[in-house]
Order: structure tokens, then C-alpha cells, then sequence
């Protein structure tokens, strides 16, 4: 493109949905949220707190609203900027359920019966297997629809729904015409694999029930400590990555990404020195680099406020972009516009 050209590259758009079940890990901020602060520029970014998926297993009702206060205040505390990108909450925003029960009459039977993560939730609460959790996937596919969304970053677990997600909007578009953007998935290539401190082989869950497997984003020096020392390692005693040394290379990952340091840089450093030498200086340096977060969280939740404006304009800004999806698609499918 010349200099003289006026035609505008769009900046992408890109959908991500955060559920408000829990304090955010290690893994979520060193796997996700750390790269989305840089993308703010140069994309148009929405990050929404899924509280409407939440409830498809059962939530004590003042928690959840805890933790939307929370995971709300963590993405902020973590870097993302509420001017410069949209963050918002699911359930503020009604055009997600209006849309989603559209889609749900485009989404098979048979293709939501295939989900895996519905299997495995219905297993794990099989005296709750309601028909939210069924189409829990719809839902989702509405999240990302709505906003024309060409990237959505997600991880191996979200994939199927991903995937369904461009399913339903090839077949809307295919019988009404263009509809909705095919999104793709978004997989940054600095985006650090976290992996759970008690099974290395394990992805980092903040959904794990052993709490030593987890760093939570609010864990204290002393309790990152306490965990860092009971990381599962191996037997050896060479700080290096190799097979069956999984607990090294996930303790060497962690202290690459708050030093910059490489692989060969931390080899060198620790050379000579044993395992517990090592996860001291990994806990040390985790600490140091989730205190500013922890400062900015407590600040923001003592000033719940200013929080709501945030979920206030985001819902605002949100809505005007969904408004227009969902116009489209009721005139498309033929309901009478009055
Ligand atoms: N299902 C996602 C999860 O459990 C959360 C989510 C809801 C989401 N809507 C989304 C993720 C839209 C990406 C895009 O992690």
C-alpha cells in the first residue's frame, strides 16, 4: 500500500471469555493474560466474564458475584487497559442470550452430544446435568459471533467449541448469506505452557483440587514459597530441561518468563546447585513479579465502584457492537422489525 492510499488496514478483533470461577492461576496470567497487554494496540480486544456459563454447575450465588468482581479486577490489575480494550460482563449484556437461543437452532443434537468437555462435566456432576450445560457451547458460539470476531484465544480444552463455533456460523451463512465472521483460533507464540506444580504432565487448572498444584495470582510470598518447595521434580539434581525432568523444565519456564532469561542463561546460573536452591530463586522471583498485581488488585476491590463503571462502559460499548449482529440476524431469520 502506498503512503497516498487512504484505504485503512482493520485491525483484527479478538474475543476472549474469562469464567468467574475462581481465583486466575499463574498459568492463566504467564499462558494468556500476560500477551493480551500487548496486543491491545494493535488490535480491538473484548474480554467478557462468562458469569452466564458459570451457572451451568452450581454456584453459591454470593461467591459468584465475588468472583466476577474479582476475575474483573484481576484482568485490569494485570495490565489490561479498560480504555483500550472492551471488558465486560456476559450477563450485562442480553443480546448473548437473545443470539444464543437463535443459534440453538442451528446447533445439532448430535454435535453437542459430542463435546468431550460435556461428557466430562456431566460426569463430574451427574445429579446436575441440565440443559444449560448441553448448550453451553451455543452460548459460547454467540460470545464470539456477536462481535465478528476474527481471533479467539484459546486453549487445547476450548478447541471442540471453537470449532463448533465456525461450524454454526459456515451454516447460518450458508442458508441467509454472510452473516457472521468465521473466527479462528489465536495461539501466540510467546504464550508460555504453565503445567501443575504436583503432576507436571498436567496442565496448571485453577479447577485442580489439589491446591498445591496451583499458584494462585493471590497466593502471598509464604504460601508461593510453601508450594514452589513441594513442586514434583525428579530424582536427579541438574537443573536442566529432559526426559522424565518435566518438573525442572515447568519450574525453568516459570523463571524464564519473569526474568527473560534462556534456557542455557539459567542452566549456567544453576549450575552446581541443587533442586531446592533452584525453586527458592523460581518462588522468589514469582513473588516479586505477581506483587504489583496483588498491589493493584487490593487497591481495585477496595474501590468497587470504580469497577462497575468499568463493567458499566464496557457493557455499553459492547452492546452497541452486538446490537448490530443481532439485528441482522433476526431480520435474516424473519422476524418482523418494529
Ligand atoms: N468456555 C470458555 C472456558 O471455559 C470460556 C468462554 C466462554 C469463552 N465464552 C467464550 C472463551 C468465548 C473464548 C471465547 O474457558
Amino acid at each position: 500500500m502506498n503512503s497516498g492510499d487512504i484505504v485503512q488496514q482493520r485491525k483484527k478483533i479478538i474475543f476472549s471469555g474469562i469464567q468467574p470461577s475462581g481465583v486466575l492461576t499463574l498459568g492463566n496470567y504467564l499462558g494468556a493474560m500476560r500477551n493480551w497487554t500487548k496486543l491491545q494496540d494493535e488490535a480491538d480486544c473484548l474480554y467478557c466474564v462468562v458469569d452466564l456459563h458459570a451457572i451451568t454447575v452450581r454456584q453459591v450465588p454470593a461467591e459468584l458475584r465475588r468472583h466476577t468482581y474479582e476475575t474483573l479486577a484481576l484482568l485490569v490489575a494485570s495490565g489490561l487497559d479498560p480504555d483500550k480494550n472492551i471488558l465486560f460482563v456476559q450477563s450485562h449484556v442480553p443480546a448473548h442470550t437473545q443470539l444464543a437461543w437463535v443459534l440453538n437452532c442451528f446447533s445439532m443434537f448430535g454435535e453437542l452430544s459430542r463435546m468431550t468437555q460435556f461428557k466430562e462435566k456431566s460426569a463430574k456432576h451427574s445429579d446436575n446435568i441440565n440443559a444449560g450445560l448441553f448448550t453451553y457451547p451455543t452460548l459460547m458460539a454467540a460470545d464470539i459471533l456477536l462481535y465478528q470476531t476474527d481471533l479467539v484465544p484459546v486453549g487445547q480444552d476450548q478447541k471442540q467449541h471453537l470449532e463448533l463455533a465456525r461450524d454454526i456460523a459456515i451454516r447460518f451463512n450458508n442458508i441467509y448469506g454472510e452473516t457472521f465472521r468465521v473466527p479462528e483460533g489465536y495461539i501466540p507464540q510467546t504464550g508460555a505452557k504453565i503445567m501443575s506444580l504436583a503432576d507436571p504432565t498436567k496442565k496448571m487448572s485453577k479447577s485442580d483440587e489439589n491446591e498445591n498444584a496451583v499458584i494462585s495470582l493471590l497466593d502471598p510470598r509464604d504460601v508461593i514459597i510453601r508450594k514452589f518447595k513441594r513442586a514434583v521434580t525428579d530424582s536427579g539434581n541438574e537443573i536442566r530441561r529432559g526426559e522424565g525432568k518435566e518438573g525442572i523444565g515447568n519450574l525453568m519456564t516459570i523463571y524464564s518468563c519473569f526474568t527473560g532469561k534462556t534456557d542455557e542463561e539459567i542452566e549456567r546460573e544453576f549450575a552446581g546447585k541443587g533442586y531446592g536452591e533452584f525453586k527458592m530463586a523460581v518462588a522468589e522471583v514469582t513473588a516479586d513479579g505477581l506483587k504489583p498485581i496483588q498491589d493493584k488488585f487490593a487497591e481495585l476491590m477496595a474501590e468497587k465502584t470504580y469497577l462497575e463503571e468499568i463493567m458499566k462502559t464496557g457493557a455499553e460499548r459492547a452492546a452497541k457492537i452486538a446490537a448490530r449482529t443481532l439485528s441482522k440476524v433476526y431480520r435474516k431469520v424473519g422476524f418482523v422489525q418494529i
